[in-house]
């Protein structure tokens, strides 16, 4: 049995699950959890915990984990589960806040390295370089007229959520000299003032943009905002930019509308399903029935990626060094804060 406080107030030693650490983060997390049994496993739990961590007092995982009500229920001494992340759509929070868990998560990291790794997909796009890049290296084609590209200085950039990573996309947009429109159910007036971003109505940033750019959490509301009616809306040539989360978009209908030429391009960091690709031989020779959904995620992937104008990355725009140091240190306070009750990043409970 765990406690978290003797009677004498002597922290005691609480046990904490931490999977899939990446490389080199156990030394940062053993900074602050020194004085705490840590267990780390390399790899992400999606179905079930390793026997090894079911007594853990706290468990933390990354987007690349699933938590589910059954995983809750198979860990009685569970007291706080700390997200890697800023979304929480892979976990069970309902259930667990109302088992008494706190379930906590990283609000605000990297807001700048996502928003620049949103111009390196538009860039990549806009400026065919990772075609022209792959074809010399693999073909040492050199011709130059496949790979005329655009200006975005000029262009509009329409801009879905402008919370932290929206509004410096939109900075970054305008240092390239972009027109940029917004949309946000909160509009920041001030911000939007000072930096020359118009706000508009939803199918008014579909309609006016040469890109969109989404930056928005995955809730029921926001579920495929992205679908058939509202590219219907979009001019023809659009790019669709993603790096917020797969299921804001409706796959089939994106990849429709790029086969039928009315989108141009896109850059995918996140896309449906991607949390049930991981080892293609893995998939096939898994026991259990992996249902329609992840078959077609998996037939998703694939013409996506067969897709010249389409970039599709393993949900990476997060990971630079000092995003994941502000996850991992946010993470730990967060921990901690949970065992002494201070007031954390907790998820809102509904
Ligand atoms: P944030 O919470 O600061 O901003 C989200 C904004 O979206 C808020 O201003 C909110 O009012 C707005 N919003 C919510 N629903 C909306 C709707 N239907 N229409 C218009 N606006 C709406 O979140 P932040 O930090 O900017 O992150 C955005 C998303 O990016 C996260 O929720 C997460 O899913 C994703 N993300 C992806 C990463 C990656 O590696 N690809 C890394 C970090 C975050």
């Amino acid at each position: 049995m765990h406690a978290l406080y003797s009677a004498s107030s002597i922290m005691i030693s609480m046990k904490i699950a931490y999977v899939a650490p990446y490389e080199g983060e156990k030394k940062i997390v053993m900074e602050t959890l020194g004085n705490h049994e840590v267990v780390f496993v390399d790899a992400p739990v999606r179905t079930e915990v390793p026997e090894e961590l079911r007594d853990a007092d706290a468990l933390s995982v990354f987007v690349d984990s699933a938590v589910t009500v059954e995983m809750i229920d198979s860990m009685p001494n569970l007291k706080c589960i700390a997200l890697r992340s800023t979304g929480f759509d892979h976990v069970a929070c309902e259930y667990a806040q109302s088992k008494g868990i706190t379930v906590s998560y990283v609000p605000h990291y990297g807001s700048q390295t996502v928003a620049e790794y949103t111009f390196a997909l538009i860039l990549a796009l806009s400026r065919k370089a990772f075609a022209a890049y792959d074809e010399l290296r693999t073909d040492g084609g050199r011709d130059v007229k496949k790979y005329e590209g655009f200006d975005l200085k000029g262009k509009t950039l329409g801009v879905i959520g402008t919370g932290a990573i929206g509004r410096h996309v939109c900075t970054i947009a305008k240092g390239f000299g972009m027109n940029v429109v917004a949309y946000d159910l909160y509009p920041d007036g001030p911000f939007a003032r000072d930096n020359d971003v118009s706000y508009v109505s939803f199918d008014e940033v579909m309609a006016q943009s040469d890109i969109v750019t989404l930056h928005v959490p995955s809730s029921k509301d926001n579920y495929h905002m992205i679908n058939k009616e509202s590219l219907a809306l979009s001019k023809k040539g659009i790019y669709v930019i993603n790096t917020a989360r797969g299921d804001l978009v409706d796959t089939v209908a994106l990849t429709q509308a790029l086969q039928d030429g009315h989108v141009t391009g896109a850059g995918l960091d996140v896309y449906e399903g991607e949390q049930y690709i991981t080892d293609e031989m893995e998939l096939l020779t898994r026991d259990e029935d992996i249902g329609k959904d992840v078959w077609k995620a998996f037939a998703a992937e694939h013409v996506l990626l067969d897709m010249p104008n389409v970039i599709v990355t393993p949900h990476v725009a997060f990971n630079s060094i000092e995003a994941k140091r502000e996850i991992t240190q946010t993470t730990t306070a967060n921990i901690l804060k949970a065992f002494t009750k201070e007031p954390q990043f907790e998820v809102n409970k509904k």
